[in-house]
């Protein structure tokens, strides 16, 4: 199963009720949720207020991506404020299987991340423990950013090793994706597609529409 995941990072802040009532119409069931530190990478996006005035507003799957440096630190903060789904980086974490761990008891559905320069065996480490895997296709950090295509061999590999272990796990890519390149992606393995600009610059329905017309066709 494929599903768009628009990431609020590219949303107009000042229109981000109305926003998210475009997306909650076009029964997109995620929405993808940027937190950045200002750490782990060189941006601050939002954290708490936003994750809680965006739960009251949305039934939408919640994807939380924690690009945050120690993300333990907010787990259980995240999820009482309604994520439904928290992604940590490999890179970001001394306690992965611990936070996982967490993420899990809380009713939550984990992800692993990778940035680009990541090798996949750092997320395949923890492929039993997660229900999502997280290819980044840009360096993390800001929207609008042109995808890396060397990661298409990196989210291809993980999808087979993925079946080979016959597990259901999901392959998010974050990151550069637009409508061009959105199909090679699908065909490589990945079945949660997180865009920004793609979707939120421009007529949002539509841009939408666009996205799961080659989604459902693939
Ligand atoms: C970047 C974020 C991505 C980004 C996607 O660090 O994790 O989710 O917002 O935005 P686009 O699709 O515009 O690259
Ligand atoms: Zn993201």
């Amino acid at each position: 199963m494929n599903y768009l995941a628009p990431s609020i990072l590219a949303a107009d802040f000042c229109e981000l009720g109305s926003q998210l009532d475009i997306i909650e119409q076009s029964k997109v069931p995620y929405i993808h949720v940027d937190v950045m530190d200002g750490m782990f990478v060189p941006s601050i996006s939002f954290g708490m207020p936003v994750l809680e005035c965006v739960r009251k507003r949305t039934k939408r799957f919640l994807d939380v991506h924690m690009m945050v440096q120690s993300p333990e630190r907010y787990v259980d903060e995240f999820m009482r404020l309604g994520a439904d789904g928290i992604t940590i980086h490999v890179e970001a974490c001394d306690c992965v299987h611990e936070t996982l761990a967490r993420i899990k008891s809380l009713g939550g559905k984990r992800g692993i991340a990778i940035n680009p320069e990541t090798p996949i065996e750092q997320a395949l480490a923890y492929i039993e423990e997660v229900e999502m895997v997280l290819v980044m296709t840009v360096r993390p950090g800001f929207g609008g950013q042109s995808y890396i295509p060397e990661c298409l061999d990196k989210i291809r590999n993980i999808r087979n090793e993925i079946n080979k272990r016959g597990l259901s796990v999901d392959v998010e890519i974050d990151g550069g994706v637009r409508l061009g390149n959105l199909k090679e992606n699908l065909d490589a393995g990945a079945n949660v597609i997180v865009t920004g600009s793609a979707v939120f610059k421009g007529d949002i329905d539509k841009n939408i529409k666009s996205f799961l017309q080659i989604m459902n066709g693939a």
